[in-house]
C-alpha cells in the first residue's frame, strides 16, 4: 500500500532503531519482488556510533573532492522534469529560509546530505554492475516496498542519490565490492518535529500526466 503520509525525513533526532527491528524491515522488503527472481539489492546498515565516523568521512570527501559517481548522474533535465526538480528544491529551501541567491545557505544545505541528515543509521545500496541496467528497476521496487514498510513501522527515512557522488568513503568503510556499483544512500530513524526542514512539502501531478488509460489502438497503427 503506498503510504499517503510517507515523505523523506531531512533532520532527524540521535535515538536509535532497535537493531532486530531494523533487521524485521529489511527481512520484510526481502519480499519484493525482481526479474528472475534475481533479488539483485546488496545493503550496508551502519549503527551508532559508526553512523557519525561515516557521516564525517563523507562530508569531508564532499568538501574536499571531486564527484565520480560509480553510474552517471543525469546532467540536463528537460521539461516537465526540470520544472519538478526546481519546485522540489524550491519547496526545501523556502521550508528551510534559505533564499534563492543565498549560495552558502544552499552549500550548508547541499552538506546535510553527507551528514546523513544526523540520522542514526544509514543504509548504502548498490547492485552488481554487471546486470545493469534492468536490476536498477528491481531495486527501485524493492526501495518503494523498503520505504512502505519503514513508514508502516513509524520510522522515517531519506534515499540520497547524492551520497553516491562520493563513494570512496564508503568503500573505504563499508563491504562494498568493486563489481557493485553505489546507487544510493538511505538516512533512517526518527524525524525532528521542530526542524524547518521537515516543513518540506512536496506535490504530485494527476495521474493523467503520467498513465495513459488506452482505449484502442491508433488508428494509424494498424
Ligand atoms: C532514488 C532517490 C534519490 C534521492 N536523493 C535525494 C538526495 O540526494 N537528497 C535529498 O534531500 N533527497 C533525495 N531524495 C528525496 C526526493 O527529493 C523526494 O523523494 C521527492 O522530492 C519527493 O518528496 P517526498 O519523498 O517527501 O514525497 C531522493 C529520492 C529518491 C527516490
Amino acid at each position: 500500500m503506498p503510504a499517503e503520509n510517507r515523505r523523506s525525513t531531512r533532520a532527524f533526532l540521535p535515538d536509535p532503531i532497535a537493531p532486530e527491528t531494523l533487521r524485521e524491515i529489511f527481512a520484510k522488503a526481502q519480499r519484493a519482488p525482481s526479474w528472475c527472481n534475481i533479488q539483485p539489492w546488496r545493503v550496508a546498515v551502519t549503527q551508532p556510533p559508526f553512523t557519525a565516523q561515516l557521516a564525517a568521512a563523507c562530508t569531508s570527501a564532499a568538501k574536499s573532492g571531486f564527484p565520480s559517481s560509480d553510474l552517471p548522474f543525469p546532467l540536463d533535465y528537460p521539461e516537465p522534469y526540470l520544472a519538478h526538480r526546481r519546485a522540489c528544491g524550491g519547496a526545501l529551501y523556502q521550508a528551510m529560509g534559505v533564499a534563492r541567491d543565498d549560495k552558502a545557505g544552499r552549500y550548508d544545505a547541499w552538506l546535510r546530505n553527507y551528514a546523513f541528515f544526523d540520522a542514526p543509521h544509514v543504509a548504502i545500496v548498490s547492485v552488481d554492475r554487471r546486470l545493469m541496467p534492468y536490476a536498477l528497476i528491481d531495486v527501485g521496487v524493492w526501495l518503494g516496498m523498503l520505504l512502505d514498510e519503514l513508514d508502516g513501522a513509524g520510522i522515517d527515512s531519506c534515499p540520497m542519490a547524492s551520497v553516491a557522488a562520493y563513494p570512496a568513503p564508503l568503500r573505504a568503510h563499508l563491504p562494498i565490492a568493486e563489481t557493485d556499483a553505489i546507487l544510493f544512500g538511505l538516512a533512517l530513524g526518527h524525524a525532528d518535529p521542530h526542524a524547518p526542514a521537515n516543513a518540506c512539502r512536496t506535490t504530485r501531478d494527476p495521474v493523467d500526466n503520467n498513465v495513459t488509460f488506452v482505449q484502442a489502438s491508433r488508428p494509424d497503427s494498424r
